[in-house]
């Protein structure tokens, strides 16, 4: 009997443990343990068939996951604007979803002139919301390369010139991004400055300028935004194409940032099996089939990280130690995303993401001239403002590459005028000029009729009249997001307005001198008719609310505050890259003019720019005291901090971008004169003063030494310079690094 109990005893804690096995969560999916044993275990359970598919594309924008794990897929989505509609699985074409219409973001190059970091805050977290919504893991940017020629097609997705203002703005994005569970891949990793030979240009560029320029906001976004994704760039390097490079993927990026995040190789991107297996890369996309299927369906096993790596393996040239590494971080990117199963829900087209775009753009738009205080716009005196341009009504949300967006709705500048002032002005409109007519990317039509039969001279008479009869000419012109303009593939031809804008501008102006000329763009322009015309404004892409943040600003109700993040040279050949005739090279680019990228070359050759860096005027005015530091001399632990007031002196709120500049006024290896090291963005009521403090410590005072290959900061003596831009000194004072 006894013997009978302890055998059924026995039988009942054998099925009571094989239940409570059954019901025991596998370790990969019990998120209460740390991520990396989840990798480890999920990765155990995986077929090399497996591991092998989820490195690679499956579709044109997603990669497997694991099915019979539950495992998700991964869902990329361009970024950096907006999310992207819904394209076939095979093809660029529209899928014709129907529930696809995002917000419409301004572009990087408006966010990053707000100089704002709670605002690029603001926009990661609502395009990360936008993402998630539409279940999408991965976000395809934002995108960081340094301005280096106003001639780059992609510089509108791109945050300017300076190394340090990138970084401080890329960050906010990446974590606002990824406060959604969604990865922000950060993009193009690196020295992609130029569309023109993309696939193939070979960068010459040395450690010094490629650690001091190229690098640093890329940095940040590893570093100081963790960011869980980098794209490798189209371009070459050391000979290497940058989707499987030695030596920014592996010595740089992993070896010297410790990035645990994935590597993504940019659409097409990738050309070599057994570079992309050692190089650093661990998810292709985008490829074709070596040119055998051109196009050809679901020709993914062709990629170079699929049939070919596993045929490498199973001839054993490969051992899976890559394959292995690659596994786990694609693993642990579906960890931080699609399985975490505590990531908010998203939302997506949303009234908060379009006010979000909105604050944004009105924080971004810079108001470069502004003579005789044509702006704002005075409603109480104005009866009648005279709307010209193409860009007044054309839709920039679609075109311009990868970036284009099917907006949800897109206010066109004049549509956000006559809402604003309908009541109160006549707006009457004429076109002055034909850009580009058309209006479609890749299947997303604009819907726009543009046709225009008349000629240029009639457009040109239409105009003038217009314009004598208006107390004030606004002309929306500049760019726009066609091939061999702000777009990519092509690089732009010419610094110069395209469409004739020039001579509009010149004959509007001699039949109304109260003009206001909008610089629709990503890039600088060349304005030869400066001296004439008294108000400029930079208008940047501003998204789907556009034509409403404009509006607020032309008549006041918002008070600019924005400053451009790139030089804007007179002429081409004041540009660095250009007055060495670097640019765009042929097989290979020669960066040969080093450090001196924008305002660095402006101030080291004297060249006075048309608009320096970090210009940007305000409806009311500034006046800044003088600069103190908190210590006269600091040791190489030390922080030392700088104060200024600054005071509003006009009649109305507005704010101002306090700027530092560091000086090293002796050092072994030749400097810049000054860089961005800070800056602060303040709030002023009239008469109101305020205290801006700015704190730095050593490594804002380095150097990268390529002999040593360390950042080094030399004793001596240091200036700190406060600027309104960089080439508005308000004052200055000295330091020593002991
Ligand atoms: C672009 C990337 C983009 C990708 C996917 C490439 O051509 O360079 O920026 O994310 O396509 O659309």
């Amino acid at each position: 009997m006894i013997k009978q109990l302890i055998r059924v005893g026995f039988f009942a804690l054998f099925v009571f443990q094989d239940l409570s096995a059954q019901n025991q969560k596998p370790l990969y999916l019990d998120d209460t343990k740390p991520i990396d044993a989840r990798v480890e275990d999920a990765l155990k359970r995986m077929t090399l068939d497996e591991k092998i598919a989820i490195i690679h594309a499956q579709s044109k924008f997603s990669s497997p996951g694991v099915a019979r794990l539950g495992i998700p897929e991964n869902w990329m989505t361009d970024g950096p604007h907006g999310i992207r509609s819904e394209v076939k699985w095979d093809e660029w074409d529209q899928a014709g979803w129907t529930n696809d219409s995002c917000i419409a973001f301004p572009a990087l190059t408006a966010l990053a002139a707000t100089w704002n970091r709670d605002l690029s805050s603001l926009y990661g977290k609502s395009i990360g919301e936008e993402a998630r919504f539409r279940n999408k893991n991965v976000l395809l940017g934002p995108g960081v390369n340094i301005y280096r020629t106003p001639l780059n097609g992609r510089n509108f997705e791109y945050m300017g010139e300076d190394p340090f203002l990138s970084g401080q703005m890329v960050v906010p994005y990446v974590k606002g991004v990824q406060s959604n569970g969604v990865a922000a891949c950060v993009k193009h990793f690196a020295l992609n400055n130029q569309e023109t030979e993309r696939h193939g240009v070979d960068v010459i560029v040395d450690d010094r300028t490629l650690y001091e320029i190229y690098l640093p906001a890329f940095k940040a976004a590893v570093i100081d935004g963790q960011a869980w994704a980098i794209m490798g760039a189209y371009n070459k390097y050391k000979g290497q194409h940058l989707c499987h490079n030695q030596y920014l993927l592996n010595d740089v990026l992993r070896g010297e940032w410790g990035f645990k995040g994935v590597v993504i190789s940019d659409w097409g991107g990738v050309h070599d099996t057994k570079q992309a297996i050692t190089n650093g890369l661990d998810m292709e996309f985008g490829s074709w089939t070596d040119g055998l299927a051109w196009g050809k369906s679901n020709a993914y096993d062709g990629y170079y990280l699929a049939k070919p790596y596993k045929a490498l393996i199973e001839k054993g040239e490969f051992g899976t130690k890559e394959l292995d590494e690659k596994v786990r971080r694609v693993l642990r990117l579906s960890f931080l995303t699609t399985m975490d199963k505590n990531r908010p829900f998203g939302s997506f087209g949303s009234e908060e993401h379009g006010l979000a775009g909105r604050k944004i753009a009105q924080e971004g738009i810079v108001l470069l001239k502004n003579d005789r205080s044509v702006l704002p716009v005075d409603l109480k005196k104005t009866k009648r403002i005279a709307v010209i341009g193409e860009n007044a009504i054309k839709m920039m949300t679609v075109g311009g590459g990868s970036s284009s967006l099917k907006a949800k709705y897109e206010i066109s500048p004049l549509d956000g005028l006559k809402k604003r002032v309908g009541k109160e002005a006549d707006v009457v409109y004429a076109r002055g000029y034909v850009g580009d007519a058309s209006g479609n990317y890749n299947g997303v039509v604009t819907g726009q009729n543009l046709e225009e039969k008349r000629s240029a001279a009639e457009l040109l008479a239409e105009a003038k009249n217009v314009a004598r009869s208006a107390d004030v000419v606004i002309v929306f012109g500049g760019l726009n997001k066609s091939d061999f303009q702000d777009s990519e593939g092509n690089d732009r031809k010419g610094l110069e307005l395209p469409y004739n804008q020039d001579n509009l501008i010149k004959e509007l102006v001699k039949v109304n001198k109260n003009l206001v000329f909008v610089n629709i763009s990503g890039n600088a322009v060349a304005m030869p008719w400066i001296n004439e015309v008294p108000s400029v404004v930079q208008g940047w892409f501003l998204g789907s609310e556009g034509g409403n943040a404009l509006a607020d600003v032309l008549v006041g109700d918002v008070n600019p505050s924005g400053k451009i993040t790139f030089s804007f040279p007179v002429k081409l050949s004041d540009n660095s890259a250009h007055s060495i005739g670097e640019f765009p090279g042929g097989k290979t680019v020669n960066y040969s003019e080093g450090l001196f990228v924008g305002y660095r070359h402006h101030d080291k050759s004297k060249i006075k720019p048309l608009f320096p860096f970090g210009h940007g005027l305000s409806y009311t005015t500034f006046e800044y005291g003088k600069v103190t530091a908190d210590k006269k001399s600091m040791a190489a632990s030390d922080k030392i901090t700088f104060t200024v007031a600054v005071k509003n002196t006009g009649k109305r709120e507005g704010s101002e971008i306090v700027q530092l500049y560091i000086s090293d006024l002796k050092s072994s290896l030749p400097r810049p004169v000054k860089e961005l090291k800070g800056f602060e963005k303040v709030t002023l009521k009239a008469g109101e003063t305020k205290n801006v403090s700015i704190t730095i410590d050593k490594s804002a005072l380095s150097f990268f030494d390529d002999k040593k290959h360390d950042w080094v900061a030399e004793p001596g003596d240091f200036e700190a310079i406060i600027g309104a831009s960089s080439a508005n000194i308000k004052s200055k004072v000295k330091f020593t690094l002991q």
